[in-house]
């Protein structure tokens, strides 16, 4: 188990900016995730760490050493892509053995290290086989058992689910939970899915256009985006954004009025910034509720009339797509079965304190304070 500490590191292709300056440290143990839409510079930023591409700016120090100019071999790393790059003239055995026959270790070491990965990935009954005889979900327990026997301080990981199927990649997420457990070494990796990073990292480090929104627990990051990109990123389905403006402020509190429905406007809690202007209001699907006219809401409730576009039952969540005549379709995630059908007029009722509000600029100027509705 190593730290691994970024200062300052840039990266430039040519003219190009890449990255900005990171500045980020991962604790000796610590399970960190990059997380970001293609082309954010998640794996630039771990090449970086790796060595397998030269850093433009700042200094890269793993165990409390620099390593900027070091070579790949010389960091205490391992790398596990998203391509296993098994070689399939080897059969597991091989290649699982092959960095350390590389390294010249005595036979019996070998054959003790490949055993002992073996069990830990449960590969024990497959070391006979080629690549080519294996699932990729197997073929991707024999790369990490490639970088588990060379005891790397810090294992760094590259989209390494992405070519597994949906049921294989829920698998394959645990084992790597278990593996971090059981060898509980430094683990860097880069994703793309927020429900990987969320479930398997002690913390979230989101990318965006080469810079950092936000560093946080999952949980953290969910509650509290510092930004409307980490606000849309993080959750599944994605928080739902509605204009808005700021009608007046105080230092108690601002009105908004909602550009949705027939303009809803309602009070809530001072707003980091109250400038009046344009802003977004976030909602996430779990927070909305739909009701069809009648009955007294409890206080405070907004109700929003809406017409229900479409419906889409999973069996144990249902997610309703409603037009409240904003710029897009709200989503509303709700619990078993929803009565409502498609062009159906209902209520939407949101808790005001369920809202976040974001500046022009997307900056988070209100998280919500409410747990989500229950339904
Ligand atoms: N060798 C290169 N030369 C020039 N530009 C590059 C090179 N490698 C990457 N880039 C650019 O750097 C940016 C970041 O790329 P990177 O591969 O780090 O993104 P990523 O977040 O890993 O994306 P993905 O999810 O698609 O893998 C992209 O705009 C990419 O086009
Ligand atoms: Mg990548």
């Amino acid at each position: 188990m190593a730290k691994v500490e970024l200062k300052g590191v840039a990266k430039s292709f040519g003219a190009v900016r890449v990255l900005d300056p990171i500045d980020l440290c991962v604790e000796p143990g610590e399970f960190v995730a990059f997380v970001g839409p293609s082309g954010s510079g998640k794996s630039t930023l771990l090449r970086m760490i790796a060595g397998l591409e030269s850093v433009s700016e700042g200094d890269v120090l793993i165990g409390g050493e620099e390593v900027t100019f070091a070579e790949p071999s010389e960091r205490g790393t391992a790398m596990v892509f998203q391509s296993y790059a098994l070689y399939p003239h080897m059969n597991v055995y091989d290649n699982i053995a092959f960095n350390l026959r590389l390294a010249k270790r005595p036979k019996s070491e070998i054959d003790a290290q490949v055993r002992e990965a073996a069990r830990t990935l449960r590969l024990e009954d497959l070391l006979e086989r080629s690549p080519a005889q294996l699932s990729g979900g197997q073929r991707q327990r024999v790369a990490i058992g490639r970088a588990i026997v060379r005891h790397p301080k810090v294992f760094l990981f590259d989209e390494p689910l992405s070519n597994l199927d949906a049921a294989l990649r829920v698998q394959m997420r645990l084992e790597i939970a278990r593996l971090h457990r059981e060898i509980g070494a430094t683990m860097i990796y880069v994703t793309h899915d927020q429900v990987e990073a969320m479930t398997l990292a002690d913390r979230i480090v989101a990318l965006d256009d080469g810079a950092i929104q936000q560093t946080g627990a999952p949980l953290d990051l969910y509650a509290r985006p510092s930004n409307r990109f980490v606000a849309g990123f993080i959750g599944s389905p994605k928080m739902n954004f509605i204009p808005a403006e700021v009608i007046d402020g105080t230092r108690a509190g601002v009105g908004l009025r909602l550009h949705a429905g027939d303009g809803t406007s309602f009070g809530l809690g001072a707003l980091k910034s109250a400038k009046a202007g344009p802003v977004s209001v976030g909602v996430r699907p779990e927070a909305i509720r739909l009701h069809i006219a009648g009955g007294t809401p409890p206080a405070g409730t907004l109700e929003i009339p809406a017409r229900v576009d479409s419906v889409e039952r999973l069996g144990n969540v249902t997610y309703t797509y409603i037009d409240v005549g904003s710029d897009e379709l709200l989503t509303v995630q709700s619990g078993g079965d929803v009565q409502l059908k498609s062009g159906d007029q209902a209520l939407a009722a949101i808790q005001p304190e369920s809202f976040h509000v974001f500046d022009a600029a997307g900056k988070t100027i209100l998280s919500a304070s409410a747990a989500p509705a229950r339904t």
